[in-house]
């Protein structure tokens, strides 16, 4: 087993900001005092052996600066929790495509330097695995990027809604370049969508009927700013609302989805679910919830547990995609489970078991 785990970043923004300060922090506490991780060791893997090898982005705030700068740099506004020391690794420019959408044109300007050879730095840098977290509706830049990883050889870890994991033609191509694919569209520690499930699961399996359901989502980052483009949300959509579908063995009408932005909340993120349905004596029962978290530190601890996973199944010499890793660790992977089944499963994964 090689200790370290080489991984890099397509996408500075808030969530690498929360990903890499978040390792750093785990660095500097004992492993009693690792508060907020599912497992500080997964199979020999602490968040200690994560390295940052390589980071693309497009924006002249971020390229060409250190990663330990670059994930404070505007218009990123998630909280800081930590200084970060160089990192030694230089927010190399990506290929834009699809990456920045009408609303984020007005926020960023375009990096005037060149695009570089995705694949020939993720070769050069021996990057393990390529974490996609590009802004939504980035289809043609998340096919590009997963393209370059076939090419160098390295596995793809997709935090966002478009599909690449959960598609079966794309899991054969990871397959045949013997490496690694987990996703699509990363499912926060408690955010709304694995709080949604569980209660909707939690709904039926106590025998209530459930007639309807909805999920609001508001919040003041760049990735609220974006889905503001309803063009780009269809993918979001889907992959949200598979998630609580998949808790029903029949049909609920639901509205499930990001729905403003309010730039006072910064990162913070704010959700509204609402339940309603018929208990026992056919009586009506409505459950109204709000969550409040910082969203980009909501999905960095799931993000280590899929790294470490991921390389678990490397050593293990697996290739193609991970499915108890992708059920437990994103919203849309190839197979929907409850959270208690795919945690289950995660976890026998790896104790050793087959990733089925
Ligand atoms: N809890 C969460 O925060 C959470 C949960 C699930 C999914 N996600 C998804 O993760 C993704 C990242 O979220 P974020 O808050 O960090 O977004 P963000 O807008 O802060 O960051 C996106 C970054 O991508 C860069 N970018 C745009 N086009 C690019 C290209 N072609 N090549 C390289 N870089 C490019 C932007 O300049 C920006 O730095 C989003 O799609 C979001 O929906 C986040």
């Amino acid at each position: 087993m090689t200790k370290k785990i080489r991984v890099a970043i397509v996408g500075v923004g808030n969530c690498a900001s929360a990903l890499v300060q978040g390792i750093h922090y785990y660095k500097s506490v004992k492993e009693k005092d690792s508060i907020g991780l599912t497992a500080y060791d997964l199979d020999g893997y602490t968040p200690i052996d994560i390295e940052f090898v390589a980071a693309f982005d497009v924006s002249d705030s971020k390229v060409g600066l250190d990663l330990s700068e670059a994930i404070f740099s505007n218009p990123n506004n998630a909280k800081k929790i930590t200084d970060v020391n160089n990192l030694d690794v230089k927010v190399n420019k990506g290929k834009v495509l699809d990456g920045v959408g009408r609303h984020l044109a007005e926020k960023i300007n375009l990096s005037n330097y060149p695009t570089s050879n995705i694949s020939e730095i993720l070769k050069d840098s021996q990057t393990d695995i390529l974490l996609n977290y590009l802004p939504v509706g980035s289809r043609e830049a998340t096919k590009f990027y997963a393209e370059q990883c076939l090419e160098a050889g390295v596995s793809f870890i997709n935090a966002i809604p478009v599909f690449i994991a959960s598609e079966p033609q794309w899991q054969q191509s990871f397959k045949d370049k013997n490496v690694l694919c987990a996703g699509d569209d990363v499912m926060s520690q408690v955010g709304a969508t694995v709080v949604h499930k569980t209660l909707v699961k939690l709904f039926i399996d106590r025998g209530v009927k459930v007639d309807e359901t909805y999920q609001l989502n508001i919040g003041g980052d760049m990735d609220f700013y974006n889905m503001l483009d309803t063009e780009r949300l269809e993918d979001k959509r889907i992959s949200k609302t598979s998630a609580i579908e998949a808790m029903s063995p029949y049909s609920i009408p639901m509205r499930i989805g990001p729905s403003d932005f309010v730039e006072s909340l910064k990162n913070d993120k704010v959700c509204y679910i609402n339940i309603r349905g018929k208990k026992f004596g056919n009586i009506p029962i409505e459950l109204d919830l709000k969550l409040r978290v910082a969203d980009a530190y909501n999905s960095a601890g799931i993000m280590i547990d899929a790294i470490r996973a991921t390389k678990i199944g490397l050593d293990r010499g697996l290739s193609g995609v991970l499915e108890s890793v992708s059920a437990y660790c994103f919203k849309h992977p190839p197979i929907q489970m409850s959270y208690t089944q795919a945690k289950e499963k995660f976890l026998r994964f790896i104790n050793g078991e087959l990733d089925t």
